[in-house]
């Protein structure tokens, strides 16, 4: 609903605002003088001229008294028409600078209305307050041009990873219609595969979205790190065994419990277990680590000896979609969003989710730190 349009005194500009505010204060600052010229001043100046010893009713003393009354009219005027002219200019000097700066200000956000979100105020060289509003509404449209550029990122991500599995089942459909393709198990199984990994993206969509926009419900009890160790490395056990790789576990000894749901840490640690399998060739080991950190908050670490991640990947690891070698990552199953899921799951925890690695060949580790209980 938009609010009502104002009328009357509400409308009135700026400048309007200024004079009459303004003039109020000339109004009273006029009637006090007045009052004051007019009934106190002469009786003062009359009294004064008695007790000088002159006669009331002298001559000189009539004068004298019409001269100070005269003079203070005289004063009184100049003083009021200079401070009215003064007021006048000040007014509008003071209207055209704010009412600039405000103009360029309104600009900039009709313009951010209508989706153009580059669009910044400069600094206005008003004082403190006008700079804070301007830096303000700098940030405001920074912020939004991100999230726009997110925005239009993640649906181009989501239509490429769509694209591949509509277009094989597609093809297969009707290859099978045109009858050059027979509707055999082993084609039941691929069409099978390609809407599996449909559904798992929408899934993970679903997840990712929910746990950034904070509406998740989080059930937090205290729970031992060892016991999240525990079930993640049994989870984790088989596939293990088939890719020939080694598990082990490092839990310190008087670890304080962390306050966690036990569900979504253990979706965390699973993800990080599935990657560091997902990249260690045979022989090789996976590790998780329960550590008291340094700021006093508990480390759970998911360390590797794969493939290792190079440098330029590092920082972009936790974004949606992105994959550090998009083509044999995606080969294996990978779309990208394991990562940005742990990373919501942990900061609705209040933790924190970060990765090392000394480069390829060298593993990595992903590091989460808790808060305790
Ligand atoms: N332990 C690891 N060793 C080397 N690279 C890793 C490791 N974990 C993650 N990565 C890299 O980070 C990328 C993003 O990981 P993420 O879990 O978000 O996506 P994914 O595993 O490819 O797909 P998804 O988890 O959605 O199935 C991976 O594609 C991979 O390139
Ligand atoms: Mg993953």
């Amino acid at each position: 609903m938009t609010p009502p349009v104002p009328t009357g005194p509400a409308r009135w500009g700026l400048a309007g605002r200024l004079l009459a505010g303004i003039g109020l204060v000339m109004v009273a600052g006029a009637i006090t003088a007045w009052a004051v010229a007019t009934q106190v001043g002469p009786a003062v100046f009359h009294e004064h001229m008695v007790r000088a010893g002159l006669d009331d009713h002298d001559e000189a003393v009539l004068h004298a008294e019409e001269a100070f009354r005269s003079a203070g009219t005289m004063a009184l005027g100049f003083a009021l028409a200079a401070a009215g002219l003064a007021s006048l200019a000040v007014s509008l000097v003071l209207t055209r600078r704010i009412g600039h700066s405000l103009a360029s200000l309104s600009a900039a956000a009709a313009r951010l209305g209508t989706g153009r979100y580059d669009s910044r105020v400069p600094s206005p060289t008003m004082g403190r307050e006008f700079d804070d509003l301007a830096e303000a509404f700098n940030q405001m449209a920074a912020r939004l041009q991100d999230g726009e550029r997110l925005r239009a990122r993640l649906l181009g991500d989501v239509a490429h990873e769509v694209r591949t599995p509509v277009a094989t089942i597609t093809a297969y459909l009707e290859a099978v219609e045109d009858g050059v393709q027979d509707l055999d198990a082993a084609t039941v199984t691929l069409l099978r595969d390609q809407a599996t990994r449909l559904t798992r993206l929408s899934d993970d969509l679903a997840a990712v979205t929910r746990a950034e926009s904070g509406d998740l419900a989080l059930d937090r009890r205290p729970v031992a790190p060892g016991d999240l160790v525990t079930a993640a490395l049994a989870a984790a056990r088989e596939r293990a065994a088939d890719r020939g790789v080694r598990l082990a576990a490092d839990v310190a000894d008087g670890l304080p419990d962390v306050d966690v749901d036990r569900l979504r840490l253990a979706q965390v640690l699973d993800n990080l277990v599935a990657n560091a399998l997902r990249h260690t060739p045979p022989e090789g080991t996976v590790t998780l680590r329960a550590s008291l950190a340094t700021d006093g908050h508990v480390a759970l670490s998911v360390h590797d000896t794969g493939e290792g991640i190079a440098p330029e990947h590092l920082p972009h690891l936790f974004e949606r979609f992105y994959r550090a070698d998009t083509a044999r990552d995606r080969a294996r199953g990978g779309s990208g969003i394991g990562l940005a899921i742990c990373q919501a799951l942990v900061h609705a925890h209040d933790g924190t989710l970060g990765v090392t690695s000394p480069g390829p060949g060298g593993g990595s580790t992903f590091t989460v730190t808790l808060p305790r209980a």
